[in-house]
């Protein structure tokens, strides 16, 4: 099946935001970072503002003045409104934007602007490692939960070990860009590549005093299913180039209303790739302490965590890497203890899989550890801990096929054959493999369907494509309810007048706002069907056994097409739904889960590691479209390889500024590091969550990979390695000082560990 938007993304027709700006010949706006952190700034324009195309310049002197918003996902402007004052928090802190006829002119200016940092930092903090050195009173910000583990450690195997994982930027390929136009009577419109739509107007409408519910915190209506659109605020999603999470924030959008704000007219603003590193947030740096306690037998007596993770000198997001620890593996004593520390950096925020990305890779490699120290198999390990009910409840799962994925996937991958594969040449081989959950949510969302006289659908809801296969996905959930073809369905973004939004994020857009799509299409072939069944001329008058299929009507008395049927009515059959007001509410844990499965090949001289294949196995309910939920998990994957081998930022621990702030050198995986990746879809109804049996699958395949990876270089080595990314020199530099010169035996492993 086709992905609705491939034709024309392939095609290049598709058009992005900056293409938008470009065919509409909007005013260009580009942001002005500093490039220091904690200091004050002299902005002097003077010779900036004559040069040619130049419109306007946005300072701390003359910017629009803003309010805080009870911003959502934890973005910094519930604690720093931009160009506010002279005052720099964090280096790529935004202190100008040009606004110029186009873009050769706006960078030109930005070059003339003159710019003094003043008062300069001094003993600034980049690093958890550097900050747990200096007096920690006023610095971080601590709580606890769970019980104390029992301090009995009689008779049981532990495990007691630190997992470190680094910073990382999203780095989708669209940079992002935003088109803000005010209009006579104060209205904002904004156009750019949001996840969430509804919030992004409200924050806006927040910021700018715009709106009836400017102080009522916004994820606390949403959640409460109240309405919350603003007449005053319109945002229209764009395509997004990906986004991962990362376009929930809203800063990006707050520059480009200001900047048109300030010049009188409509712009586009566009970020840089350097830009993005601090305008937009990234996965902030954590460091994990897992204490594992078995029995001889396997059985886990209890888990402790103690959860460090970093904060930007900004915003209130912290990496929840305790989500999901509490709920993998029966386990009869859980403590999870969270400490957070602000950085001198710009604010962390949501990435793909947040929290379970780095937490269950400590957990999933303490669980390998566990695994050897009681010289078990690793899967066995798992099976033994399986969690029936989820034990951070108690209650049943409304469905789990975590067992299931652990058969299918080992079988795929050769798992309990893996001690026999040969050895290659020159290289090390290993297998490795890691348990993978993510929760099942849903957001309230609505949906407008329509059924026109001609036979087409139209499915007006709150989509955001980023890439991710949101049209598709939701177009086919219309087709296959109403009973029509997939090429009969139009989908479009609409706000509905207001009615709650699904949002793009928490893996949960096909459920919030498909099962809003569902009933609405229901309701308009219920609707149909009681108007053939009461109308006389129709082949179908009095017939109970009216039914869609396929674009055709069908009955006991025959059956007719679709668009003949429709001829004998004069208007449009529409219905509207919001869905999911109370999902919140429900009682039952609901969750995807999966097992993934890594083989690796180590070259012990360079210490390369290359992932020769992945296996991953998930059950994340019932499957939508296929194409779309394997290209999700496939993608998610090569996160993980990312994650495991090749992504981190560092920060300057002169500037706070971020280092290696470009695709040269912040490394993602590309074609030739991914392996032969087979994803294997284990279908189940979700039913006892929601009738359309749905699943959230958009990030689990993040979760896992990277652990499994971890485990697989272990299994090849030896080396345990719980730094996240390895590098070469990380495999290279311990073999080579443990062999000596002596050859290694195979799979790299001293005889008795
Ligand atoms: Mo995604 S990180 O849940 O927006």
């Amino acid at each position: 099946m086709a992905r609705i938007d491939a034709l024309a993304k392939v095609t290049g027709t598709a058009a992005y935001a900056a293409d938008v700006a470009i065919l509409e010949r909007v005013a260009v706006a580009i942001p002005v970072t500093s490039s220091r952190c904690r200091c004050r700034i002299a902005i002097d324009d003077t010779e900036a503002l004559k040069l040619p195309g130049v419109l306007t310049i946005v300072t701390y002197a003359n910017a629009p003045r803003l309010r805080m918003a009870s911003a959502f996902a934890g973005s910094e402007l519930g604690m720093l409104a931009p160009l506010q004052d002279d005052r720099v928090t964090y280096a790529g802190q935004c202190v100008a934007i040009v606004v110029a006829s186009d873009m050769a002119q706006a960078e030109a200016a930005a070059a003339a602007l003159r710019i003094d940092h003043l008062d300069g930092e001094s003993d600034v903090l980049v690093t958890l490692g550097a900050a747990s050195r200096r007096d920690e009173a006023d610095y971080a910000e601590e709580s606890r939960c769970g019980p104390s583990p029992d301090s009995d450690g009689g008779g049981l195997v532990v495990v007691d070990e630190v997992y470190l994982t680094a910073p990382a930027h999203h780095n989708p390929m669209e940079p992002g860009s935003v088109i803000a136009k005010w209009d006579e009577e104060g209205s904002l419109l904004v156009r750019a590549p949001v996840q969430w739509a509804e919030m992004a107007a409200l924050t806006l409408a927040q910021v700018f005093g715009l709106g009836p519910v400017d102080s009522l915190p916004g994820t606390i209506a949403r959640v409460a299913g109240i309405p919350l659109a603003h007449r005053r605020v319109r945002v229209e999603p764009t395509l997004a180039g990906g986004s991962f999470g990362r376009n929930n924030s809203e800063l990006f959008l707050v520059l480009a209303a200001m900047a048109a704000k300030t010049a009188g007219r409509p712009v586009a603003l566009h970020l840089s790739r350097q830009d993005t590193f601090t305008l937009m947030p990234y996965r902030a740096e954590t460091r994990s302490r897992i204490v594992l306690a078995a029995d001889r037998s396997g059985r886990l007596a209890s888990l402790d965590a103690s959860l460090d993770v970093a904060m930007g000198a900004v915003g209130g997001f912290a990496e929840p890497t305790g989500e999901g620890m509490a709920s993998l593996y029966a386990c009869p004593k859980v403590s999870i203890y969270n400490r957070k520390t602000r950085l001198d950096l710009n604010a962390p925020g949501w990435m793909r899989a947040p929290g379970l990305a780095p937490g269950l890779f400590a957990l999933e490699t303490a669980m390998d550890e566990l695994a050897g120290a009681l010289r078990v198999d690793p899967l066995d390990l798992r099976l033994k801990n399986y969690a029936e009910k989820d034990p951070a409840t108690g209650r049943h799962w409304t469905s789990k096929s975590l067992r299931r994925c652990y058969e299918v996937g080992a079988a795929a991958a050769g798992w309990t054959e893996r001690g026999t594969l040969p050895t290659g040449a020159n290289r090390l081989i290993g297998h490795g493999m890691a348990s993978a959950y993510h929760p099942n949510r849903q957001f309230p969302g609505s949906a407008a369907v329509a059924l026109f006289p001609d036979g087409r659908v139209r499915v007006g809801t709150a989509v955001a494509e980023l890439g991710q296969g949101a049209t598709t996905a939701v177009a086919l959930l219309a087709a296959e309810t109403l009973g029509v073809p997939l090429d009969a369905v139009d989908v479009a973004f609409d706000e509905l007048g207001g009615l709650p939004a699904g949002p793009a994020f928490g893996s949960a857009g096909t459920l919030s706002n498909g099962a809003a799509v569902i009933d609405a299409a229901q309701r308009v072939k219920d609707r149909l069907r009681r108007s053939l069944r009461r109308d006389p001329k129709s082949m179908h008058y009095e017939l109970d056994d009216i039914d869609l299929v396929n674009g055709r009507v069908v009955s006991g008395a025959g059956q007719e097409t679709l668009v003949d049927a429709l001829s004998r009515l004069d208007a449009a059959i529409e219905a509207r739904v919001t869905r999911g007001r109370a999902a919140w509410l429900r009682r039952r844990p609901s969750a995807a889960f999966g097992a993934v499965f890594a083989s690796v090949e180590v070259d012990p001289a360079t210490g390369e590691v290359q992932v020769s294949k992945i296996v991953g196995a998930y059950a994340c309910g019932r499957v939508v479209d296929p194409a779309v939920l394997r290209g999700q998990l496939a993608g998610g994957i090569v996160w993980g390889i990312g994650q495991a081998l090749m992504e981190r930022t560092y920060p300057d621990p002169r500037s706070g500024m971020w280092i290696n702030r470009d695709l040269g050198e912040a490394l993602v995986p590309t074609h030739a590091d991914v392996p032969d990746v087979e994803v294997i879809l284990v279908e189940e109804d979700d039913g006892a969550n929601h009738r359309s049996g749905i699943k959230g699958g958009g990030e689990i395949g993040v979760v896992g990979t990277a652990a499994a990876i971890v485990n697989a270089i272990y299994d090849a080595t030896g080396l345990r390695i719980r730094s996240l990314p390895i590098r070469p020199e990380d495999v290279a530099g311990p073999l080579r000082d443990r062999s000596g010169n002596r050859p290694l035996a195979r799979g790299g492993k001293p005889d008795d560990p």
